[in-house]
């Protein structure tokens, strides 16, 4: 494997630090099963809909997770019967022991496996998930929850989460120009660059206040809804932003928003809302741009199927320009300046 350094920091002495977008590889440990546990945005907004969707209910679970979170949920709100699915073989014998431990294994049954490859003796009444990534259909949700719709739910299922957007702003972080890795994520981009066969550019998260760096309004740019008898809908969102101040644009940030439920609920917002699940990513400009105010941009997010089928390939383009070609796996290495400072070469010190 091409050998490799980046730039990194421990995250407490910086104001903004970058980690990998980890969600769409299979890089999770039980530090981030630990975060989705957090009572936090996505926790309440979950278990209020699961609560009030799955009393009498057939319910599958699809990525139930180590700690079968919301089949649980669904078996102590009186579900008929919950099915949990969970690709990874050693996170769904996690997750079987949650269950047997909850006391609940004869309401919730553990099927080890991708989603695909299943099948139900009964179709699901209500289907919850989250397969949400950072970029909200970065971890295959469309085709996993298409063929979940097809094979193994009813024609008016309740689907949890009703509706997952991305949204987008333009960012300047110029007064940030040393940006790092956080030293803490480092094994996970071990982990992601393995599982790919080598390096290449990741999708970046951001962490740190982003209040005063966002220059423009926001607005979805892709938006996808789930609705009974129906593949999930995505519409190419071509968007015309506001900038707000004179600035630079070096990036701009893209953050998951998703509504659990269709009857109103919470709606939670990554990037404003309380939540460790999701972390707004930071996209690169190829060369940053100063904009001055009142000026508006135009952005459009396409998104096509990598070769393993499930994940997709992005390019996000700016006043019709390709401004970030990020593909799952297997694109460039240091292709623009800013991967080229943050992944300097091999004989420069580390950090
Ligand atoms: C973000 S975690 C969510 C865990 C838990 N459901 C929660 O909400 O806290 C996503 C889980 O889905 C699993 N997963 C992803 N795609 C899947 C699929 N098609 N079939 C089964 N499990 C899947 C992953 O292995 C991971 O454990």
């Amino acid at each position: 494997m091409t050998s490799w350094t980046v730039r990194s920091v421990a995250s407490a002495d910086a104001r903004f630090v970058l980690f990998p977008s980890m969600g769409e590889y299979r890089a999770y440990d039980d530090h981030v099963y630990d975060a989705f546990d957090a009572a936090d945005d996505r926790h309440r907004a979950y278990r209020d809909a699961v609560r009030a969707a799955a009393h009498g209910k057939v319910v599958v679970d699809v990525g139930t997770g180590r700690d079968a979170l919301w089949a649980l949920e669904a078996a102590r709100a009186g579900a008929r019967h919950v099915y949990a699915i969970e690709a990874d073989a050693r996170t769904a014998e996690r997750a079987d022991e949650a269950v047997a431990s909850a006391g609940l294994g004869d309401r919730v049954t553990v099927l080890p496996g991708h989603s695909t490859e299943q099948t139900l003796p009964v179709r699901a009444e209500v289907c919850v998930s989250d397969i949400v990534g950072n970029i909200a259909t970065a971890e295959g949700a469309i085709p996993i929850l298409a063929d979940a719709g097809r094979r193994l739910c009813t024609p008016d299922c309740v689907w949890i989460p009703y509706r997952m957007q991305t949204w987008a702003a333009a960012v300047d972080l110029s007064a940030s120009d040393d940006l790092a890795l956080a030293g803490e994520s480092l094994p996970y981009l071990r982990a992601i660059f393995d599982s790919a066969g080598g390096p290449f550019d990741p999708r970046l998260c951001l962490a740190g206040p982003v209040d005063d760096v966002l220059i423009s309004s926001c607005a979805p740019i892709e938006s996808v809804t789930f609705s009974s008898g129906a593949p999930p809908q995505c519409d190419r969102e071509e968007i015309s932003l506001r900038i707000a101040a004179e600035a630079t644009i070096t990036g701009v940030l893209l953050w998951a928003r998703v509504a659990a439920s269709r009857r109103g609920g919470r709606e939670v917002d990554c990037l404003t809302g309380d939540t460790r699940a999701w972390a707004p990513v930071y996209v690169p400009l190829p060369s940053p741009r100063p904009v001055v105010r009142g000026e508006h941009i135009t952005l459009a997010l396409d998104r096509t199927t990598s070769d393993d089928g499930v994940h997709p390939d992005y390019d996000l383009t700016l006043d019709g320009d390709r401004a970030w070609h990020a593909p799952h796996h297997g694109g460039a290495f240091r292709a623009t300046p800013f991967y080229r400072r943050l992944f300097p070469p091999a004989e420069a010190p580390n950090g």
